[in-house]
């Protein structure tokens, strides 16, 4: 595969967030966010790590830009922190922390590399949360604008791609329904929290989340891009399903799969409401929109970002009684990596990673068909290899498993372009390695190496491949 298999346009680029790449975590004003204090508990991180200090972006930013530009990156996807910008979740401006984000855009500017920013990616501001319980407060809604205007204001006039909101299904269902992410809540029939409600909670965060990204897309449309004329989206977590077996009770529990786990924030933002398939099953549990928010939130993205790493088996089943009501037992589908014993694609560090390049054709061709043939970014695609202290550092560098993986997903990628999907750009997860939220430090996902005690960064081989695929 050939960068010149790709259009003339296509963006390639690198993605990060800023819980898992700045530090400084108390520098220049930002006050705690909500996976701040959710680390300050060594048991809820599988190495008792947490973002304090990270790969120190915040400090090495200049140098991180100059490895991109060296690469031939042509954008650079980060994410804004909330709690930086503003330290009481609303109200005053930081000052320190619109310079740093300043900086940083004018710096990837100087070097022609665009800037993706996406607004939300996990990082609530813990006095947001202790305020009125973060996305399950209806009051986050204007607080949402509010924070989205002010970055629109600050940085729109360089910023022309945004992203409102990153992978709503996964820090939704993660902190509502499961409870390992902040702000661990879930049934007690579900997990190990001490409250919340599996069958309601994430639903109504949920909807808040739509309601938050509408008011965002609204402010911006009718007071910045008319004149700064830039873009904006959403970014979902994705990732194709196959049926367990050839039943036609698993055939219908992939389509739940995706209509829960994909159109449960895609169907509102394009068509203005949830999945049929949705509402048949949590009934009044799923809040509903007036006509005027439905109208809101129709066509409200420019485009699609979807972030895709993985494949899995799905099967029909039927959970226990006893289990309680969560939006899993609602999805009555069974969601595995396994099939026999035998794993859907070899595994990467993260259980959770099954590589399958093929997936990505099909997740792209499926929601370029059932969404309009909207534009879409792949905002995310990558790979991860353990964290061995034990290798010499010659060896860590070796990471042909991700030369590998980010060839085949390119070559499956281009196969959708040229079967008429419309992939503006490809983001690959990630420029460094970084704090991978509830798997600490126990996992890379970078391009770059990073040594967490000296931060200095270091090639591996999948550098050498892309800076020849980009450039040569
Ligand atoms: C996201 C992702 C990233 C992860 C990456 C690898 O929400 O965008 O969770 O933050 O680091 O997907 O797991």
């Amino acid at each position: 595969i050939y960068r010149s298999d790709f259009p003339k346009d296509f963006l390639f680029g690198t993605a990060s967030s800023a819980y898992q790449y700045e530090g400084a975590a108390s520098e220049d004003g930002r006050s705690p966010s909500i996976w701040d204090t959710f680390t300050k508990d060594k048991n809820n991180t599988v190495d008792g790590s947490n973002g304090s200090i990270s790969n120190d972006e915040y400090h090495h930013y200049e140098e991180d830009i100059d490895l991109m530009a060296k690469m031939g990156i042509d954008a650079y996807r980060f994410s804004i922190s909330w709690s930086r910008l503003l330290p009481e979740g609303k109200g005053r401006v930081n000052q320190l922390g619109v310079d740093y984000y300043n900086n940083l855009i004018n710096g990837l500017l100087e070097k022609g590399i665009r800037p993706f920013v996406t607004l939300f990616h996990f990082d609530l501001p813990q006095v947001l949360q202790d305020a009125y319980g973060g996305w399950l407060g209806p009051e986050i809604v204007d607080d949402f604008r509010t924070y989205a205007d002010t970055c629109f204001r600050e940085f729109g006039d360089r910023v022309k791609d945004w992203i409102t909101i990153n992978e709503p299904s996964v820090f939704i269902l993660l902190g509502f329904n499961n409870g390992s992410f902040p702000p661990g809540r879930c049934s007690k029939t579900i997990g190990n929290c001490a409250y919340g409600d599996s069958g309601t909670e994430p639903y109504i965060a949920g909807h808040h989340v739509l309601l938050a990204h509408g008011a965002a897309v609204r402010i911006y449309r009718e007071k910045y891009q008319p004149k700064q004329g830039g873009s904006v989206g959403m970014a979902l977590s994705t990732a194709w399903y196959v049926p367990m077996t050839s039943s036609d009770a698993d055939i219908m529990a992939v389509q739940r799969a995706v209509d829960f786990l994909i159109g449960w924030f895609l169907n509102p933002v394009v068509f203005g409401d949830y999945p049929s398939s949705m509402r048949m099953v949590v009934r009044d549990r799923l809040p509903h929109f007036t006509p005027a928010e439905s109208e809101l939130l129709k066509g409200s993205v420019d485009f699609i970002g979807i972030n895709y790493y993985s494949t899995y088996y799905a099967s029909d089943h039927v959970p226990p009684e006893d289990e309680g009501i969560s939006f899993f037992s609602d999805m009555r589908c069974f969601v595995s990596g396994f099939r026999h014993g035998i794993s859907i694609g070899p595994t990467a560090a993260s259980s959770w990673l099954y590589i399958d390049p093929y997936g990505i054709f099909n997740v792209v061709l499926y929601i370029s068909k059932a969404y309009n043939h909207l534009p879409i970014f792949i905002t995310e695609n990558g790979v991860d290899e353990a964290n061995n202290l034990s290798l010499p550092l010659n060896q860590s560098l070796d990471d042909y498993q991700r030369v590998q993986y980010l060839r085949d997903h390119l070559f499956h990628l281009n196969q959708a372009i040229r079967s008429g999907a419309d992939v503006r750009g490809y983001f690959i997860w990630s420029l460094l390695d970084d704090f991978e939220w509830i798997s600490g430090y126990s996992v890379r996902f970078g391009l770059y190496h990073v040594d967490f005690t000296t931060l200095k960064r270091y090639s591996k081989a999948s550098v050498r491949w892309l800076t020849e695929f980009l450039l040569k």
